[in-house]
């Protein structure tokens, strides 16, 4: 065996292979740079890339499209069972209750075959996209709205929650968003995933775990912890004091840094340009002034660029969406990724064990309670 390495947060370690994706090179997803995928391909497109290996023929995508259409619903007791989960609770919680709850009318949920895991990923990503819509419009006292298969399924995002008809250019910026949240490699919630999957666990296990990794403001939930900034900032005038005071008092700023990409996230890189043009449409210029001011500042007084969290925050807000909605969203897009690797993972398992350096007291002497 060889000489064991300890490497807090596990930096720089290599846990595993993959062929779903890499950053090396600029990101790749099976081999395609994100930029063409965001630039020509929809997300049901690279959904597909990821759970089936390849991107789709006409064929192929339009039997994908009947399935993710026939999938998109859930049953009568879970929309109710939503409506009755005590109002406040975050809906990332909702999410991952979600995805557990899923698993009980899941005709294979304990068939772990490569072939009842894609069509398990298949309906979950049908209908996490349906739990997210019901649960925030039960919770504002309003009807859930049906998924319309004439849609695709970032238009179906915005239909569901909103009831109105989504415009080409919103569902456009909806899906590049989605399209560049599906993968990353092995990310922490992603990880969290193969690790359930690699007991030989169940998929809804591996998603819902993957769920509550996710939410964590270190990881998908900073881009909810984004916008807080942002709107604690307030204008574009009030952004160099802002961030220069908090860099004074060691803030961490959400959105900024990242475990992998040290000089630049390039998913970030192509959404800052489709936030410029939505703010431009939306009068939401002094929100993007206000962004740059202080991603300028971060970079030169700390050299940490942003990451994707930091423009994806502001392209929800400018589709008008509620900040509570901007990690699940994260769900709705990741689940592609993840259960592209729980696939993946089960094709060629090995339980992920590792060992850890003991800090504790060294050997002692059992006492007795009356000498304790
Ligand atoms: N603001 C201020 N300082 C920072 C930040 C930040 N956002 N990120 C890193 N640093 C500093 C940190 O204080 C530390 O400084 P020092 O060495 O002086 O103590 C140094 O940079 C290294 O930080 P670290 O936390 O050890 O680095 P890491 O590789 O463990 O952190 C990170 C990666 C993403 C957790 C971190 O950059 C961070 O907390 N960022 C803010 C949260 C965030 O935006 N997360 C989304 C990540 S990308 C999307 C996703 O995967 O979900």
């Amino acid at each position: 065996m060889a000489e064991p390495i300890y490497s807090p947060g596990l930096e720089g370690v290599i846990a595993g292979e993959t062929a779903i994706s890499t950053i090396a090179g600029g990101l790749q997803y099976r081999g395609y740079l994100i930029d063409d995928l965001a630039e020509h391909s929809t997300f049901e497109e690279v959904a597909f890339l990821l759970v089936h290996g390849e991107l789709p023929n006409a064929d192929q995508l339009a039997g994908f499209r009947q399935r993710l259409n026939k999938a998109a619903s859930i049953p009568t007791a879970m929309t109710e069972f939503l409506g009755q989960i005590p109002p406040g609770t975050a809906m990332m919680d909702i999410m991952r209750t979600g995805a557990s709850a899923l698993a009980h009318w899941d005709p294979e949920t304990g068939d772990n075959s490569h072939e009842a895991n894609v069509r398990k990923a298949e309906r979950l990503l049908a209908q996490l996209p349906v739990v997210m819509a019901t649960r925030y419009r039960l919770a504002r006292g309003k009807k859930p709205v049906a998924y319309d298969p004439q849609l695709s399924l970032a238009g179906n995002i915005l239909w569901m929650l909103f009831d109105k008809a989504p415009t080409e250019r919103s569902t456009k910026a909806m899906d590049v968003s989605l399209i560049l949240y599906a993968e990353h490699e092995y990310n922490a919630s992603t990880f969290t995933a193969r690790v359930v999957s690699s007991t030989l666990s169940d998929m809804h296990s591996a998603i819902t775990g993957a769920i509550g990794a996710l939410k964590g403001p270190l990881h998908g939930g900073a881009n909810e912890a984004v916008m807080e900034v942002l709107k604690e900032v307030g204008t574009a005038e009030k952004a160099e004091s802002w961030i220069r005071d908090a860099l004074a008092k060691k803030r961490r700023i959400m959105g900024f840094g990242h475990r992998v990409y040290k000089t630049g996230d390039p998913r970030a890189a192509y959404l800052h340009t489709l936030c410029g043009q939505l703010a431009a449409e939306t009068g939401n210029q002094d929100m993007e002034a206000m962004a740059d001011t202080i991603e300028r500042i971060v970079r030169g007084e700390k050299g940490l660029p942003p990451n994707l969290d930091w423009p994806s925050a502001r392209l929800y807000y400018y589709l008008g969406l509620e900040v509570e909605l901007y990690t699940p969203l994260f769900v709705v897009s990741r689940v592609a990724g993840w259960a592209a690797h729980v696939i993946e993972q089960l094709d060629n398992n090995r339980l992920i064990r590792p060992r850890a350096n003991y800090t504790g007291p060294a050997l002692r002497k059992w006492v007795g309670i009356d000498r304790r």
